[in-house]
């Protein structure tokens, strides 16, 4: 069975010093002991945030993940996180082709493989966002949408990979407006099926993770859905209390 997985993504929000405070509320507001957790929880942080986050979520037995992450080890590259500074720190996951990264930073479907594949390679954990928009929905190109992007990244990953999908159809991002729960297990179930063709039995133990508008009033259902393995939470995520009801609605 897939362990679920419920990733908040901080986005550019919050500061290093609201940090601890921030722990410590969605702490004592999640209902299941650290021990006892049936569901993982990670938190895409800022940054500059990432060596405190880590020390808190150790203890807490929290994962931590990078919004983002460059391909090359090191150079003459201002401005950009390598892999290698985020095992330094300890950090092992990261967040790969976010649509505002691909919308806003030019990155393309090409650099986002690269991106995939240079983390894999050094054992850090990408979950790599994929989702059409509003227009190419509209047009009925959702499916061609997700196996273009889908299939520039599988080109460039072993087949047994360490990863993970973030669904985040680009609509539902922070606009409130949420894929319905079919809607999202339609594209789920494209995936996996996708993952199959690819990766065979491997694709049944990936974990799949919705985005958009998540909210611990939606998240039920969607957690419902046979191929929702968890969320990736973007403004709801910024409150501690919120997030942990999303949480706790999966477990
Ligand atoms: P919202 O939950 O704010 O719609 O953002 C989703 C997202 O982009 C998570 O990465």
């Amino acid at each position: 069975m897939r362990k679920p997985l419920i990733a908040g993504n901080w986005k550019m929000n919050l500061l290093c010093s609201q940090v601890p405070a921030y722990f410590q509320t969605l702490m004592q507001s999640l209902k299941g002991k650290p021990g006892q957790r049936t569901v993982d929880i990670l938190l895409a942080v800022p940054a500059p945030f990432l060596s405190l986050a880590r020390e808190m979520a150790e203890r807490d037995g929290l994962l931590i993940a990078a919004q983002t992450v460059h391909e090359k080890a090191e150079g003459a590259f201002t401005g950009e996180i390598s892999l290698p500074m985020l095992l330094d720190l300890g950090v092992s996951w990261t967040l790969v082709g976010h649509s505002e990264r691909r919308q806003y930073f030019n990155e393309t479907d090409r650099s986002v493989a690269l991106k995939a594949r240079a983390a894999v390679e050094r054992g850090v954990t990408p979950i790599v966002c994929v989702g059409e928009t509003k227009d190419e929905r509209e047009k009925s190109l959702t499916e061609t949408v997700l196996r273009r992007q889908l299939e520039t990244v599988l080109a460039e990953l072993p087949r047994d990979a360490d990863w993970v999908i973030a669904y985040e159809p680009v609509w539902a991002i922070g606009t409130g407006l949420t894929a319905s729960d079919q809607q999202a297990q339609d594209a789920h179930a494209f995936i996996r099926q996708l993952l199959r063709q690819h990766s065979g039995e491997h694709a049944d133990a990936m974990r799949i993770l919705y985005g958009g508008s998540v909210k611990s009033s939606n998240a039920a259902g969607l957690f419902k859905q046979p191929d929702i393995d968890g969320a990736l939470v973007g403004g709801a995520s910024l409150d501690p209390l919120e997030f942990a009801r999303i949480i706790d609605s999966m477990s």
